[in-house]
């Protein structure tokens, strides 16, 4: 078996982004640019992945983790230098060797496997992918012979006029055979206007040994867009965006409005669920069947699950049973596990909170760092109030229980099952079961006081 290793450039900093952040880092749908190369590359079955790494490679190497082995380029001389840094490892480990820029988030497995299959076939020493685009400027042109052979490269600030007006560019995607890629790696030069070691040179340079140079030219000129501004990040996102929304409808979801939905790509979503408009779905968020998500429901990282409604609200990290209901305007925030057949209605929020079945929380109501069992009902204004200005307390309320409005429940406390508070009560000890808790000052009358002392609010 032949040996493959994909390299991803991804040193240079991407100056046209006016970013502090590295251009690589930018994101797409939840993903950063060199993360969806990555993928694609994983997608097309490749496994050892090798990323050149320069502008702030640190912060490079802490987002893709592992699954990037590094190599750094201190100064970005070009890209056939960035190629030289790799030399000794893809020496040992490889027979073939995919190089990819790391801001074309667009580029398909497919058409990596194609490029790779190719080389193979035709015995190729080097083979470019290509594609032809109305507008050309700023790319390398492929410069070919009578008989459609690959003659070269040429950059677009070296290029002359004959040559600015080829419509067909180089991607910077290629798959090399290592040993012929390494003999003229070693022989690279920076005679050329920008004084950099240029990795499309090398084409040239192995034509001049007899070495066979081929292309794969693309139809779908899309999918090698390279990404050097905000504006450019923006096409793609919407490309992506479409792409991921189209899979979810062929698959059975129903989204009202595409062009106000934003699903992350790791998102799953079962058939027959409805996506309303304005609703962004993002992380690893998994949606049941038969749901409602939106109108503008911003969800992250949740679980829903079937026969669920989630109106106007904002969930992360959370989980939610069938058949419940959530908003309009409620917050749920993270590690909060509601159950079945729960109502969480407006201006609710829950917080790293376990919610029974059957539960209804209506209205104006925080319930934080809580367990809270099945079949409760609190009423409208009810507080944890969890937070002694020091650390974070628990409540339990139990099975049952009917929590009184504008009750403050204040933590550590525990309300056992089937017991009532009265409304306004401030509950700071336990309530045992089947109990009544009244908490509140009584109520005292005060005769004739209005008239006595001259405060009528009627026209008399
Ligand atoms: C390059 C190609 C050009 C092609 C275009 C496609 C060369 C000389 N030119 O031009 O033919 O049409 O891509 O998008 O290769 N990088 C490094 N180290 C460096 C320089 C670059 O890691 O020293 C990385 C960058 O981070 C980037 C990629 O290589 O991910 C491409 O570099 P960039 O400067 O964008 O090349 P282009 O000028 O676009
Ligand atoms: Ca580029």
């Amino acid at each position: 078996m032949d040996k493959l290793v994909a390299l991803l450039l991804a040193a240079g900093e991407g100056k046209r982004m006016k970013s502090k952040k590295p251009k690589v880092l930018h994101k797409i749908m939840g993903k950063a640019l060199l993360e969806w190369v990555c993928e694609s590359v994983l997608e097309a079955g490749i496994r050892d992945c090798v990323g050149v790494v320069g502008h702030k490679s640190e912060e490079v190497e802490k987002y893709m983790g592992n699954r990037l082995k590094y190599f750094y380029q201190k100064e970005q001389l070009g890209t056939g230098h960035a190629v030289m840094q790799t030399i000794d490892y893809i020496k040992d480990n490889s027979d073939y060797v995919l190089i990819l820029c790391g801001d074309t988030p667009l580029i398909k497995s497919d058409t990596l496997n194609k490029a790779i299959d190719k080389v193979k076939n035709k015995d190729f020493g080097a083979l470019i992918i290509t594609t032809t685009v109305n507008n050309p400027k700023g790319y390398g042109r492929i410069i070919r012979d009578n008989n459609q052979n690959v003659l070269k490269i040429v950059e677009e600030k070296d290029a002359n006029e004959n040559e600015k007006s080829i419509n067909e560019i180089n991607s910077g995607m290629y798959c090399f055979k290592t040993d012929y890629l390494i003999e003229v790696l070693r022989n690279l030069d920076n005679n050329n206007s920008q004084s950099e070691y240029y990795l499309t040179d090398t084409i040239e340079m192995l034509l001049k040994k007899d070495i066979k140079v081929g292309a794969l030219k693309i139809n779908e000129s899309n999918e090698i867009m390279g990404i050097n501004d905000r504006k450019q990040l923006s096409i793609a996102t919407q490309i992506i965006k479409e792409d991921i929304l189209s899979h979810h409808m062929e698959n059975g979801v129903t989204i009202i409005d595409p062009k106000t939905t934003f699903i992350d790509k790791d998102v799953k979503i079962g058939i027959d669920t409805t996506i309303m408009p304005g609703s962004i779905i993002q992380g690893n968020t998994i949606i049941g069947e038969d749901s409602i998500i939106g109108p503008n429901a911003n969800i992250t990282s949740t679980e829903i699950g079937d026969f669920t409604k989630i109106n106007n609200s904002t969930i992360v990290e959370s989980k939610i049973g069938n058949f419940s209901n959530v908003g309009p305007y409620a917050y749920i925030r993270p590690k909060s596990v509601v159950g079945n057949n729960v109502k969480i209605g407006d201006f609710v929020e829950i917080k790293a909170t376990v919610i029974g079945d059957k539960t209804k929380i209506s209205h104006l109501t925080y319930v934080g760092d809580a367990q809270i069992g099945k079949n409760v009902n609190i009423g409208c204004g009810v507080v944890v109030v969890n937070y002694d200005g020091k650390k974070k307390n628990k409540t339990i309320v139990g099975d049952n229980a009917f929590i009184g409005c504008n009750t403050n429940l204040v933590s550590p406390v525990e309300v056992k099952s089937n017991s009532y508070i009265a409304a306004g009560s401030t509950i700071t000890k336990e309530v045992p079961e089947n109990s009544l808790a009244i908490a509140r000052s009584k109520q005292t009358i005060i005769d004739g006081w209005v008239k006595r002392k001259g405060m009528s609010r009627g026209i008399d």
